[in-house]
């Protein structure tokens, strides 16, 4: 977990089409942020990165179905106007990234989304990160520097959550404390103004609840009362994860503005020493150098065995991979000990777990070995079977024989699987943008097809007409779960066949097309559909390899077509 953003949260852009609207959406969605479109009026049915632009928030939440978070790269003058555009949309987190924004329309703008129970951060932030899972606004840079820099939980593991009141020192602390080989749950930028949505309370009190955080950092500044208010709430125990924290602003006088319009001293209020004292009284750790802070928070978290601590390997570590830990004496892939997985699931559950990350439920597991069952060998003509044993029959070795078969899965032999989960996808997306059923999609595809002459990967087979692997893929599919609801690439795939039975051209999805069908609906990463059929395949290939060293002659001539089966027959 993390809080207030993580890779499933729903993200649309306010000034999408603008400068650093345009220019910070790449960033996020090559972070992994999962955008999903944006808003500037009258741009509306444009697109920026494919995304889709529409006039007002309300139009994007209704066709998008649900938005989590808007992110507002729009200037000042402009921001209160979008920011209740966004309110008044019902989206419940607001991330107001413009500076300068007049205090009055942040007041109206904080009224408004009490009204409405949302919150925002902001105006004037650098945005919010969970590392290793998505970022909004502009903090963090490329994706590759904020990978590099803000070091995430372990999977299941924890982090420290950092809460700051300056946008480049929130990066910084990030940075510094992961050189220590501090992990991060997540970093709130809550903005620099004297007007302020979520602040350091709130946000203390969200890392407070949220189970992968077990303590928290500051980077504080002179002026207000948030310090002094978290204060309190560590000795009310509101707030009993440990704090560490650095003010910044020291040498200030009283009047003098430290930076941000919210960093300015008044009177006796918001002073340095007083926001330290109240800190230290109630029990937080303050640093009196920045400089300290990695290390203060690194010691505290070794005092109390915390996982969100790396090792000194982890810290000497110049490239990461998330796939297995190996340890003396333990093997753990995907965080699960492979001797607890051996005999307990299936070689399909585990190829799901290796690629997805997830241990899948024992019917799902049980639909992945249908799969690689289904795709186990085809006989001797498909391409990959001609290859290993062509050059099986050069004296090669299994290993290149093998390889050889492999190299010739591609677009057309195989690659239809994840070909066809994409046209899928893209029915749907053509059916949901247009508010159009997916038979009617279909229909118009099947006309645009019949006129272009275009083949469509999944449908139809050179030698089955009703394969009895799809039939069973897709009696299985059923039983874990997954339906042909309109909203699905089943559904999907039902509504092309309908559409070519309706002009008399049965085109029935074939089994490639139903598996490219079923892995997109349980959620799979289309790039590693291909994979999947290499990893069905390969024994098929092995035997076909040994069969052709041991039963026939070097470098025959391969009839690709004329031969016989001589091995037992199925009941
Ligand atoms: C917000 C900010 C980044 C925008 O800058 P910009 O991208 O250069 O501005 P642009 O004018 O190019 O783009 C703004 C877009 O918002 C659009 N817009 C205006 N009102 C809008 C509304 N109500 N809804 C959606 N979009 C709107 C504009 O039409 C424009 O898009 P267009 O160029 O396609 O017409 C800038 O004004 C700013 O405040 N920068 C400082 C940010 C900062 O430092 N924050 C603190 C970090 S610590």
């Amino acid at each position: 977990m993390a809080i207030l953003i993580d890779e499933n949260k729903k993200v649309i852009v306010q000034g999408i089409t603008g400068r650093e609207g345009q220019a910070r959406t790449r960033l996020m969605l090559d972070y992994g942020t999962k955008v999903v479109g944006g808003v500037t009026p009258g741009k509306g049915g444009s697109e920026v990165f494919g995304l889709p632009v529409f006039n007002s928030c309300s139009e994007a939440v209704a066709t998008l179905g649900g938005v989590d978070i808007s992110v507002l790269f729009v200037p000042a003058q402009g921001l209160k106007d979008a920011a209740l555009d966004a309110i008044n949309a019902g989206i419940k987190l607001i991330v107001l990234v413009a500076d300068r924004v007049p205090v009055w329309d942040a007041m109206e703008i904080a009224a408004a989304a009490r009204a409405r129970g949302a919150s925002f951060v902001g105006p004037n932030t650098l945005g919010i990160a969970s590392p290793g899972k998505a970022v909004v606004g502009m903090i963090g840079g490329r994706a590759e520097s904020a990978r590099e820099w803000f070091k995430p939980p372990l999977p299941g593991g924890t982090g420290v959550g950092i809460i700051s009141r300056s946008g480049g020192m929130s990066s910084s602390t990030a940075y510094y404390l992961g050189q220590a080989g501090v992990r991060i749950s997540s970093i709130v930028h809550i903005g620099g103004d004297a007007v302020l949505g979520l602040r350091i309370p709130e946000v203390a009190k969200m890392f407070e609840a949220d189970p992968a955080t077990d303590a928290i950092v500051v980077f504080g500044e002179i002026g207000g009362s948030q310090e002094e208010e978290l204060a309190d709430l560590i000795a009310s125990k509101v707030i009993t994860k440990p704090v560490a924290a650095y003010i910044g602003g020291k040498a200030a006088k009283a009047g003098t503005r430290f930076s941000h319009a919210g960093a300015i001293i008044e009177g006796n209020r918001g002073t340095h020493a007083g926001k330290v004292a109240a800190l230290r009284g109630a029990g937080a750790t303050v640093v009196d150098a920045f400089g300290d802070l990695p290390n203060a928070v690194a010691s505290l978290l070794r005092a109390r065995g915390s996982r969100s601590l790396m090792t000194e390997a982890e810290i000497k570590a110049v490239w990461t991979t998330a796939i297995t830990k190996i340890e003396p004496n333990k093997v753990a892939v995907r965080g699960h000990n492979i001797a607890d997985l051996m005999g307990r699931v299936s070689f399909g559950a585990a190829v799901y777990l290796i690629l997805s990350g997830r241990l899948p439920d024992e019917r799902t597991g049980r639909l992945l070995d249908a799969i690689l069952v289904s795709s186990i060998d085809h006989g001797a003509t498909p391409p990959s079977c001609l290859a290993a044993r062509t050059v099986a029959s050069t004296g090669a070795s299994l290993s290149q024989s093998v390889a050889a078969g492999i190299l010739s899965i591609n677009r057309h032999h195989g690659g239809a699987i994840e070909d066809c989960a994409r046209y899928l996808s893209s029915l749907l997306e053509r059916a949901s943008q247009q508010r159009r059923t997916l038979d009617e999609v279909a229909a118009e595809e099947v006309t645009r097809i019949k006129s272009t002459g275009d083949r469509i990967s999944g449908f139809g087979h050179r030698i089955h007409t009703k394969d009895p692997r799809t039939v069973r893929l897709f009696e299985l599919a059923a039983e874990a779960g997954l339906t042909d609801a309109p909203t699905t690439h089943i559904g999907a795939a039902r509504a092309v066949e309908r559409a070519f039975a309706a002009i008399g051209k049965p085109l029935p999805i074939n089994v490639d097309g139903a598996i490219g069908a079923i892995l997109a609906d349980l959620g799979l990463d289309p790039r590693v559909f291909n994979g999947i059929f290499m990893i069905a395949r390969t024994p098929g290939l092995v035997a076909h390899v040994t069969e052709e060293q041991t039963r026939e002659r070097p470098m025959r001539r391969i009839d690709p077509v004329n031969h016989a089966y001589d091995g037992p027959f199925a009941g």
